[in-house]
């Protein structure tokens, strides 16, 4: 393959490229938003479009409960592996909106980035694929592998309704690997595959008392107050040292081997860089791990939101009727997401005090995956990057999710490749999300180059 032709291609198309995923962006694809129906619909069919337009065959919206599936292909390679693409047109919400220097929903070119709401996570990801598909499709011809893409709407919200479409069109999403550009990369200019993401077991804890607020003056100190006794609850879900509290909640967690240990302890780390990267104040965990470790092979338990009473300007004096906290527990293998769930709800009823109700609502779940680090998908990936980036790629697991990555391995049997372009600082899920816009035009040829080697030819 003329790598030098593709690479100028790519060079030449940049402010073309820009500008179609720029119309992509513009539409506020928030899965978490139920009066957001439209605009899911709306992206859906923009996605469809753009694939259409680069010259994928049998694009088709998939209607299901909830976010319709955008399936396409293009198969002209009897006998050559035949590659899945997965990815999410789905965004996170963009509150606290006023945070954002743009708007969220403007995409807007700023010094060496491009802001707006799923630039990196994962609309730019996602449209990595398809302009590597037209970059191949115009410099060859013709394509060295089978191609199959799956975009979904649901990423955000736990998948549910993929899950079953992959077990239900095991046929039409048959493939030799899974290649999934969804996480971020180690760094700038390191380029990266990841082998292992987090589960995901998320739940909200509602603690009730009376069917209203009460004057704090008549009932206050004679009833149980909710957020105490909320605030109760969260105080005691971790030990001083940062481990979780929850009865059993470590039982299922694999050991990893000490090679592995000493493997993510080679990274380049450093805490300033860390503290850069999150600008928290200092680092902070579960004692007896690293950084790293922390994020990648340890499972935790956050309190994502709480709220509860009177929260509006000055002084309002009553006891509050309830209070919620939206609770979230990353997940390692072997944990099941059920399993860990069905603990914490045990752990809470028990040490919640009999004076108020408490109720518990199970959200979405994810089991964490671990992908093959030494299949020769993975090996091609790794050679395309170096092809692109100069560099061979830094191994890594990560500390997020992707729900959908067992069900792909499990389902169709194929090795999912975590072929991220992302960075960690590019405020994915925050305000000011931003694409780092040299690893989007970087990503596009590495795509194309790995089809040319996954092809071997
Ligand atoms: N792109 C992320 C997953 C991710 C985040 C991978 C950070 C690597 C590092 C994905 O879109 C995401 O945010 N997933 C959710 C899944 C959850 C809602 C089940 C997540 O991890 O919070
Ligand atoms: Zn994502």
């Amino acid at each position: 393959m003329d790598y030098p032709r593709l690479f100028e291609f790519v060079e030449s198309r940049k402010e073309e490229f820009l500008a179609e995923l720029g119309s992509i962006l513009r539409i506020q694809s928030v899965s978490a938003d139920p009066t957001k129906k439209g605009e899911m619909l709306r992206c859906a069919e923009a996605v469809s479009a753009a694939m259409r337009s680069v010259g994928i065959e049998n694009v088709k919206l998939h209607e299901t409960e909830g976010n319709p599936l955008v399936y396409g292909d293009y198969q002209h390679s009897p006998g050559r592996p035949t590659v899945l693409v997965y990815g999410h047109y789905d965004v996170q919400p963009v509150d606290p909106v006023s945070e954002w220097e743009t708007p969220p929903f403007e995409p807007t070119v700023r010094g060496s980035d491009l802001y707006a709401r799923g630039s990196s996570d994962d609309k730019g990801q996602l449209f990595i694929h398809l302009k590597a598909f037209q970059a191949m499709k115009t410099i060859e011809g013709d394509f060295p592998v089978n191609l199959k893409y799956i975009f979904e709407g649901e990423e955000e919200i736990g998948s549910v309704h993929l899950e079953p479409f992959i077990r239900s069109h095991a046929d039409l999403l048959k493939a030799d690997v899974v290649v999934i550009s969804d996480t971020a990369m180690y760094g700038r200019d390191m380029p990266t595959i990841c082998y292992g993401l987090r589960g995901m077991a998320y739940t909200e804890l509602t603690v009730r008392n009376a069917q209203v607020d009460l004057h704090s003056g008549s009932f206050g100190g004679a009833v149980e107050n909710p957020v105490h006794v909320l605030a109760d609850i969260i105080s005691r879900l971790h030990d001083r040292y940062g481990r979780v509290t929850v009865p059993h909640f470590y039982d299922d967690v694999a050991q990893v081997s000490d090679v592995e240990r000493e493997e993510i302890a080679r990274l380049p780390y450093s805490d300033a860089e860390f503290l850069r990267q999150s600008g928290a104040v200092a680092p902070f965990g579960e004692y007896g791990y690293s950084t790293n470790e922390r994020l990648w092979i340890r499972p935790t338990l956050d309190v994502n939101g709480i709220f509860g009473g009177f929260t509006g300007e000055g002084a309002k004096t009553i006891i509050p009727s309830k209070a919620t906290a939206k609770i979230s527990m990353r997940l390692v293998p072997d944990q099941k997401s059920t399993r860990v769930l069905d603990l914490f709800e045990s752990f809470v009823r028990e040490i919640a005090p009999p004076t108020a109700i408490v109720e518990l609502k199970k959200l979405h779940s994810g089991e964490p995956a671990i992908t093959p680090i030494d299949h020769p998908a993975v090996r091609a990936a790794s050679a395309a990057l170096e092809q692109v980036f100069g560099a061979k790629p830094y191994f890594i697991r990560e500390g997020g999710s992707i729900p959908e990555v067992l069900t792909f391995q499990e389902s169709l049997g194929a090795p999912v490749v975590l072929l991220g372009f992302g960075l960690p600082d590019e405020n994915s899920h925050a305000p000011n999300e931003h694409l780092y816009l040299r690893h989007f035009f970087d990503g596009i040829k590495t795509v194309a180059v790995l089809y040319d080697k996954i092809g071997g030819k």
